[in-house]
C-alpha cells in the first residue's frame, strides 16, 4: 500500500530531514552487478527525494553521501564514487537552480580529490542564493570528526583569550559545528534494514525521531519519504518531559 502526499499534515512538517542512504551495494549484488551500479542507481533516489522534500516544503535535507570510514573501501569503489559524485553535482546544477535549491556540503572536504572539490564549490557558489531548501551533502564526514574539530577550535579560542571556559555551553559549542546555521534534524531516515547511526550527526540527532526501512536506497522513492513523514507525525516528541507536561503546556 503506498502513501499519498495528502496524508501528510503540512503544518507539522519536519523542517530538517537527515538520511543515511544505505544498501546500494546489496541492491546491485541482488542483480548480479558491480557495487558501483548500485551507487549509479542511488542517484535517481537522491533526485526523487530532493524533489519530493522541496515540493512538500522541507527546508533542510541532509544526505550522508560518503563517510570518513568510506575511505577504507577499495580504491576502485572510492574512485568510482568520487567521479559519480562530481559528475552528478555538475549535471544537477540546472535542476537545483530551477527548483530553487541551495547545495551545501559538510565534512573534511579538503580530503576530496581536487576535481571533486572544485565541482562541489562551483555548484555551491552557483546555487547560494536559492532559498526553497538547503540540500547538504555530507562528504568525508563523521560525527566524531566534526565534534573533535569543534573541540580543537574552541581550545584555540580559549588559548588565545577570545573565549572564556565559562562561556562554553551547548549553544556555544554548536556554533563550532559544520551545521551551525541549521536547525537539528527532527527526523532521521536510514534505509536497508540497518539500525545504527554509523557516526552520522552524533550531536545533532540527540532528540531526533528515527525511521528505519528495509528498502535499499535505490528503491527508496517519493512515497517512501511520505510514509516516513506520516510515521514521524504519529509520534509524540517529549524532549525528556512526560506526556502530561506536554498536555499542560497546550
Ligand atoms: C551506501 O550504500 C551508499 C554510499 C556509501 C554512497 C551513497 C552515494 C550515492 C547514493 C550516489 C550519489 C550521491 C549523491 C549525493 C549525488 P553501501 O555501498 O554501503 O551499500 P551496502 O551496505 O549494501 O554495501
Amino acid at each position: 500500500m503506498s502513501i499519498t502526499k495528502d496524508k501528510i499534515d503540512l503544518t507539522r512538517l519536519p523542517q530538517h530531514i537527515a538520511v543515511i542512504m544505505d544498501g546500494n551495494g546489496r541492491w546491485a549484488k541482488q542483480q548480479g552487478k558491480m557495487r558501483i551500479f548500485g551507487h549509479q542507481n542511488g542517484v535517481g533516489a537522491v533526485r526523487a527525494i530532493s524533489e519530493a522534500a522541496a515540493e512538500l516544503g522541507v527546508k533542510y535535507l541532509t544526505l550522508y553521501a560518503f563517510s570518513t570510514e568510506n575511505w577504507n573501501r577499495s580504491s576502485i569503489e572510492v574512485d568510482a564514487l568520487m567521479k559519480l559524485l562530481s559528475k552528478t553535482i555538475s549535471e544537477e546544477l540546472d535542476t537545483l537552480n530551477n527548483n530553487n535549491i541551495r547545495l551545501n556540503a559538510i565534512g573534511d572536504l579538503e580530503r576530496l580529490p581536487k576535481y571533486n572539490y572544485d565541482a562541489l564549490i562551483d555548484t555551491i557558489e552557483k546555487t547560494k542564493n536559492n532559498s526553497r531548501m538547503t540540500l547538504t551533502l555530507c562528504l568525508s564526514y563523521s560525527g566524531r570528526w566534526e565534534i573533535t574539530q569543534a573541540a580543537k577550535m574552541i581550545a584555540e579560542k580559549v588559548k588565545s583569550g577570545e573565549l572564556q571556559t565559562e562561556q562554553i555551553d551547548e549553544k556555544c559549542f554548536s556554533t563550532f559545528l559544520n551545521t551551525k546555521d541549521m536547525p537539528d534534524p527532527e527526523l532521521l531516515i536510514r534505509t536497508s534494514g540497518e539500525e545504527r547511526l554509523s557516526n552520522f550527526l552524533l550531536w545533532q540527532l540527540a532528540y531526533s525521531e528515527f525511521y528505519f526501512t528495509d528498502k535499499f536506497w535505490p528503491d527508496f522513492g517519493k512515497e517512501d519519504l511520505y510514509e516516513a513523514i506520516v510515521d514521524y507525525q504519529s509520534r509524540e516528541r517529549r524532549f525528556g518531559k512526560t506526556s502530561e507536561q506536554l498536555i499542560d503546556k497546550k
